[in-house]
């Protein structure tokens, strides 16, 4: 069941969907015992031009609209979502955001590495006391001179230990969203240090971090943006990643489908194909009305974003479904599989526990939930 794309969309479907068979499949389960994917990965995606998709190729993009971004996340998260998330955070949250706000010698130094995979980047607004209440952050930037000296840490900072330059949002002034501004750390910079969070439920592929800054100081030059713009500039970024989240959802859960399709057309009992009961259909079919509402919803963002219309309530509409929908999926595709779907020799383990983040993380489904209401109502019950 495929919805209707355009030449060059279906063109990359094609080209992405094979080259996740080949580069990533095969080893998605060997990664997530190994708690690592094959850091080679991310040189093969910049190869593929997958880390450029919305950057102009004057700075080593591939260019791309929203919905080419879309139909790519969504096959790289039916291959595997820890992949999808090495590129929704160095690609989607921080290229994209140097594209959009860096200055030339900013997008000069940085994005013709970061699209071609040499170069990793991690978005670093998390802290270990501020999840949802993002506009709270206490990572100290404090101006000396030419330069800012930062202090404090980052907590769940995909992509962390294997980041050559993090995007960070840091208090240059008093409490509040209006005194938060962003910078572009390198990573070797003296005080900075990444340490991996091991033991996650799911996602263990990707490297997660906890960072800290010990006076750790940063040129003006890697400001990104004006001073105190930096909350606008992360949440701009996290509209458009919650409609790259989505797609990667979406991706996630047609690979259950198809995943429970499979195993339902081949698993006999009682003498004949589990596909053949209708309450196992009942399963399948519950899957498959999701899959395409949910990518119907992110399609709609893309739209919106590719026409230049507002998209946020649209954004936290699909990033909110299609979570809810990736892990009612997997769920559905291990009731499948039974007793198999609780080893990881089958995927559908590796699954639930990858899907089980998706409502947690680029804000919680209960954030996505207040954002729409404020839309709708015009009354603010997040504070
Ligand atoms: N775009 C641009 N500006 C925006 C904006 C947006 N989408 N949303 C808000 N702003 C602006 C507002 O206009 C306002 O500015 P003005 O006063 O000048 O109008 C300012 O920012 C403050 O906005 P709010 O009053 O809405 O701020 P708030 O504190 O009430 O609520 C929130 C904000 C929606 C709860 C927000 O904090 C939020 O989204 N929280 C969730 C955080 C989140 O998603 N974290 C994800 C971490 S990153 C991650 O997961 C990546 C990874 O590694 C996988």
């Amino acid at each position: 069941m495929d919805l209707e794309l355009g030449d060059t969309h279906s063109e990359l479907r094609k080209l992405a969907r094979s080259w996740v068979d080949k580069e990533v499949v095969p080893h998605a389960t060997e990664w997530d015992r190994a708690e690592a994917v094959d850091p080679a990965i991310v040189g093969r995606l910049g190869a593929m031009g997958f880390l450029g998709i919305g950057v102009s190729e004057e700075f080593g993009g591939s260019d791309g609209d929203a919905l080419a971004y879309c139909v790519l996340l969504e096959e790289l998260g039916r291959g595997d979502s820890a992949v999808r998330g090495i590129v929704s955070v160095s690609l989607g949250l921080v290229a994209k955001s140097i594209a959009t706000y860096g200055t030339r010698e900013q997008k000069q130094r940085f994005l013709p590495r970061l699209c071609a995979g040499e170069a990793l980047g991690c978005f670093a607004l998390t802290e270990p006391g501020t999840g949802s209440d993002a506009a709270n952050l206490t990572t100290k930037a404090v101006r000396d001179g030419n330069d800012w000296v930062l202090s404090g840490s980052k907590m769940f900072i995909t992509n962390g230990t294997r980041a050559d330059v993090a995007l960070v949002f840091g208090r240059t002034g008093g409490p509040g969203p209006k005194d938060v501004t962003a910078f572009l750390v390198p990573t070797d910079s003296p005080g900075f240090t990444g340490t991996e969070i091991k033991g996650k439920l799911g996602l263990r592929g990707q490297a997660t971090a906890e960072l800290t800054f010990d006076q750790v100081r940063v040129p003006d030059s890697l400001r990104l943006g004006d001073e105190g713009t930096g909350f606008k500039i992360a949440m701009a970024a996290l509209d458009k990643g919650r409609m790259g989240v989505a797609a990667g959802c979406v991706g996630l859960a047609q690979a259950c489908l198809e995943a429970a399709v499979r195993y339902a057309s081949e698993r006999e009992q009682f003498g004949k194909p589990i596909a053949s009961y209708q309450l196992v259909q009942e399963l399948l079919a519950d899957i498959a009305v999701e899959v395409d509402a949910a990518r119907l919803l992110t399609w709609r963002v893309a739209d919106l974003v590719d026409r230049g219309k507002p998209f946020g309530t649209e954004a936290s509409m699909a990033k909110l479904f299609a979570s809810e929908v990736a892990v009612k999926a997997a769920n559905n595709a291990i009731q499948v599989f039974g007793g198999y779907g609780y080893i990881d020799e089958y995927p559908v383990s590796k699954y639930l526990r990858d899907a089980r983040v998706l409502t947690l993380y680029e804000g919680t489904s209960q954030i996505q939930k207040l954002l729409i209401g404020r839309a709708l109502t015009g009354v603010n019950a997040i504070v």
